[in-house]
């Protein structure tokens, strides 16, 4: 596993890193959220060793970073913010150079480098010269070279930055097929991607961790989890309405566009309140033309944890513009 222990960093006067614990387990992918400047990317170099902590340590295997660099480094695969690869070199070219200082030769070598190839869909651009690749190709280069050596723990710095919604799809598909053999720490600030790839999700702000939980626990803080919107075509009367706030599990109701959409909020997170609203619904003989559960919104609850309540701006309902 990767624990990381009372981890500091401090540039000058900076605290990029202030007094952060966690691990990560083989078959986790922990997500690394925060805004910029919040200490993902330092956290990061000091687990790859590529910069030292200020205190606190970091084990990756049961070795310690500091005292068993070389060990440790063996066993770690790291994607860094800006994708750095060789631009004169080809795409076979930079990927045989990965594996041999990875320590392969001969026909292992070959094999590595081609399965790796096949496994990023390089193989149309592998005679290419990196430099002449698109944006999303480098990206891809980028992974294959962290992934080369099979590393138990795979520490990949915004691995979907900048590409297209396809790219993203096929590396986040690739981050999830590895996932059960190893421990994968990925930093991003797309909450999207954190709940769809992440199975655990850390959120860092000025150096600090603020939250660390299941996506799905991370959603539940959302004021909008379980509530339950119903779009109507003509307006809904009042003592539907009426009859809705009454109900012991109903905490309350956001009604926009002349009672034409409604939102039905539960009185806790633990409350499913779908069937109540429908048959409420159904006893006045009201039929929406369409209902949807709210799964809770990760931006309202990234905004609401890493924002000052002073500078909160009131959250917008989108809904009614868009129907
Ligand atoms: N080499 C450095 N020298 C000085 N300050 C740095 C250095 N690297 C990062 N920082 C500062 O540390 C803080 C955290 O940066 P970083 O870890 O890159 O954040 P993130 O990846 O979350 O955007 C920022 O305030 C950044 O300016
Ligand atoms: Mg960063």
């Amino acid at each position: 596993m990767i624990k990381v222990t009372n981890l500091t960093k401090k540039f000058g006067q900076i605290k990029a890193v202030n007094n952060i614990s966690f691990s990560v387990n083989i078959g986790e992918i922990l997500g690394f959220l925060g805004p910029n400047g919040a200490g993902k990317s330092t956290t990061m170099r000091i687990i790859t060793g590529f910069i030292p902590q200020t205190s606190g340590n970091v084990c990756v295997g049961g070795y310690d970073v500091s005292k068993h660099s070389l060990k440790t480094r063996e066993n770690i695969g790291y994607l860094a913010g800006n994708a750095p690869v060789y631009p004169d070199m080809t795409v076979t070219g930079f990927l045989k150079f990965c594996a041999e200082i990875r320590g392969f030769s001969g026909a292992a070598l070959k094999k590595k480098v081609s399965e790796t190839i096949e496994k990023c869909f390089l193989t149309k651009v592998q005679l290419q010269t990196v430099e002449t690749l698109s944006k999303g190709y480098k990206q891809r280069v980028s992974f294959a070279q962290s992934i080369i050596h099979d590393p138990k723990y795979l520490i990949l710095d915004e691995p979907t930055d900048g590409l297209d919604p396809n790219q993203k799809y096929e590396i986040r598909t690739m981050i999830r097929q590895m996932s059960k053999t190893k421990a994968i720490i990925l930093s991003s600030h797309i909450l999207e991607e954190v709940d769809i790839v992440c199975s655990r999700a850390i959120i860092i702000t000025q150096g600090s961790i603020i939250a660390d939980e299941t996506p799905k626990q991370l959603r539940k803080r959302s004021k909008f989890y379980g509530a339950v919107s119903a779009i109507f075509n003509t307006p809904v009367k009042n003592d539907i309405i009426s009859d809705l706030k009454k109900h012991k599990i109903i905490k309350n109701i956001d009604i926009k566009n002349d009672n034409r959409n409604l939102t039905v909020f539960p009185k806790t997170s633990e409350t499913a309140i779908l069937d109540t609203v429908l048959t409420i619904l159904n006893n006045h003989k009201t039929k929406p033309v369409s209902v949807f559960v709210d799964k809770g919104r990760l931006d309202e609850v990234f905004r609401t944890l890493t924002v000052p309540p002073d500078n909160l701006l009131q959250n917008v309902n989108l809904s009614s513009f868009l129907h």
